[in-house]
């Protein structure tokens, strides 16, 4: 049976398995999927001791994507642009590929909730690898648009400057007054229970506010975007599901539905 993995640290609360255990059933595919606790500072150790026991790829996720990034041989262009990887696999000539399904997984969650992205203006909060990872992505899917705005400006601009003209970057207080029909928060504030300090102006033309972080109840952003009349607000657990799917298809040459495991999902928070 062909062995898959995630690898994380901290690993125990990854629903990845659950997920691509899933996928297996549904496309009919024998595979094992496991979740592995690799230590910080030895990612590459664990991959290897892996490849060696059968594994045939796995999913990385936080601390170690830039780490996957680096031990790659080979990175498609969308890993290159994120500066990180969350997939691998072994090619048939027997190099290790570095991919990253993250941003096509928060795209293909945004039109399965409706969202028009050709000709959009997007508002992305936030200038982490969550950020940095969807930018490419979603000028691929033919937004028009997308201005980064986080707390820290430079780091808004560093990203910016590593894309095209229609990628600006902004500080939180002075976010070009332009309509954005999608707000999309890529900050970790949710952790804390907190949201981006920005104005309710900005939110005036939004239809969809996102958020990538997930959890049993609505995070402080989605909250404080519906008492400002966006009319629709989703959380990431969808691109959680959709990124997981994009990488079974890498593998496995299938694509998998992600619908009713999303439903499970939800059912297994709320
Ligand atoms: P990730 O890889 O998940 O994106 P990260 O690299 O630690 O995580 O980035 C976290 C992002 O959330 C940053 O953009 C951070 O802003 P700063 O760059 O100014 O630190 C942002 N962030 C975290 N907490 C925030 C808060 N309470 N308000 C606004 N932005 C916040």
């Amino acid at each position: 049976m062909d062995r898959y993995a995630v690898f994380g640290n901290p690993i125990g609360h990854s629903k990845s398995p659950f997920i691509h255990q899933h996928f297996a059933l549904q496309t009919a595919e024998s595979l094992s999927y496991e979740a592995i606790l690799a230590p910080v500072d030895s990612f590459a150790d664990s991959w290897r001791t892996f490849v060696s026991q059968g594994g045939k790829g796995a999913n990385v996720t936080v601390p170690f994507k830039e780490q996957a990034f680096a031990l790659a041989d080979v990175l498609s262009e969308r890993a290159q642009q994120a500066g990180a990887v969350n997939t691998l696999y072994i090619s048939s000539e027997g190099k290790l590929v570095g991919d990253n399904t993250d941003g096509i997984g928060l795209v293909q969650d945004l039109e399965r909730l409706g969202a028009k992205l050709t000709n959009a203006s997007i508002l992305l909060l936030g200038a982490g690898g969550a950020s940095r990872g969807v930018v490419g992505p979603l000028l691929q899917a033919g937004v028009a648009k997308i201005v980064i705005a986080n707390r820290t400006v430079a780091k808004a601009q560093a990203i910016a400057k590593a894309f095209p003209a229609s990628v600006i970057a902004a500080s939180l207080d002075a976010i070009p007054e332009q309509p954005y029909h999608l707000v999309i928060n890529a900050t970790s504030s949710g952790l804390t229970n907190e949201r981006p300090a920005l104005a309710s102006k900005h939110l005036i033309h939004c239809q969809l506010a996102y958020d990538m972080l997930y959890g049993a109840k609505p995070t402080a952003f989605l909250s404080w975007c519906k008492e400002h009349g966006v009319p629709v607000q989703a959380d990431g657990l969808g691109m959680l599901v959709a990124q997981a799917a994009a990488a079974f298809t890498i593998w496995r040459g299938k694509q998998p539905n992600i619908e009713p495991v999303l439903t499970l999902l939800q059912d297994q928070l709320r």
